[in-house]
C-alpha cells in the first residue's frame, strides 16, 4: 500500500493529530515518550513519561510529574529538552525539540490535579523525594502529600525531526515551525 504521507504538510499534521490522540488515550502507541534533559554538569539525561495532552494548535506537550524529582531542577535550569516518540507498529520515529515550563500552581493546574486517579496521587506521595536511597523497598505513600509534590512539565515545541521506515523505503522529515524556518525531507 503506498504511504499517504507524500507530502510535507500531511507529515505535520498526521503528526500533530497523532500525538493530540496519543495524549488523551491510554494505549495508545505513542502515549510514552522519553523525556530528555541536560543534567547540571552537561550529562544527557532520558527517562519515560506519559503523555498527559497535546495541542496541535499550540504543539505543547503535557507531562506529570512529583516537583522534587531530578528532571524538574534539570529543566528549570535548562528549559531546552527533547521528547522522543516511538511507534513499533507504524514504525515511526518523532524526536521533538523544545523548552519546558514548570507549573505547580492555577487554575490549569487545579483542573489537571483534580483529574488524577486515586491510585495515581500516590506517585506523587512518597515521604522522600524520587530517587532517595532507601534500606528497604518503600512500602507507604500519603496521598494527602500528592498535592504539594504534583507539577506540570508543559513543553513548547518548535521542531521535529520524523522517521518513517514503512512501508519501504521509508522517509525522513525535518519540521520546524520556528519564524524564518520550514519543513524540509531528508536522507533516512
Ligand atoms: C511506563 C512508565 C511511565 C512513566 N511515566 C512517568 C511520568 O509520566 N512522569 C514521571 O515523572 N515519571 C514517569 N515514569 C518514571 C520515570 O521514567 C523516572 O523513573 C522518574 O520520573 C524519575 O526520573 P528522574 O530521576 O530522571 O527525574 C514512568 C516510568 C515508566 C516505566
Amino acid at each position: 500500500m503506498p504511504d499517504p504521507l507524500q507530502t510535507l504538510d500531511a507529515v505535520d499534521a498526521w503528526c500533530l493529530a497523532a500525538l493530540e490522540v496519543a495524549g488523551c488515550t491510554p494505549g495508545a502507541p505513542l502515549r510514552w515518550p522519553v523525556l530528555g534533559t541536560v543534567s547540571a554538569d552537561g550529562m544527557a539525561m532520558a527517562r519515560t513519561v506519559v503523555l498527559r495532552g497535546f495541542s496541535p494548535q499550540t504543539r505543547v506537550a503535557e507531562i506529570w510529574t512529583d516537583r522534587r524529582t531530578p528532571k524538574i531542577a534539570e529543566l528549570r535550569q535548562d528549559p531546552r529538552c527533547t521528547l522522543v516518540f516511538f511507534d513499533a507498529y507504524a514504525q515511526v520515529q518523532i524526536r521533538a525539540y523544545g523548552a519546558a515550563r514548570v507549573e505547580t500552581q492555577g487554575s490549569d493546574w487545579e483542573a489537571a490535579f483534580a483529574r488524577i486517579s486515586p491510585g495515581d496521587l500516590l506517585n506523587y506521595a512518597t515521604r522522600m523525594p524520587p530517587g532517595s536511597v532507601l534500606s528497604e523497598p518503600e512500602a507507604s505513600a500519603d496521598p494527602g502529600m500528592a498535592r504539594e509534590n504534583f507539577a506540570r512539565i508543559l513543553v513548547s515545541i518548535d521542531q521535529m525531526d520524523v522517521l518513517k521506515l514503512v512501508p519501504r523505503p521509508g522517509w525522513r522529515a525535518r519540521l520546524d515551525w520556528r519564524p524564518g524556518y520550514g519543513h524540509s525531507w531528508c536522507v533516512r
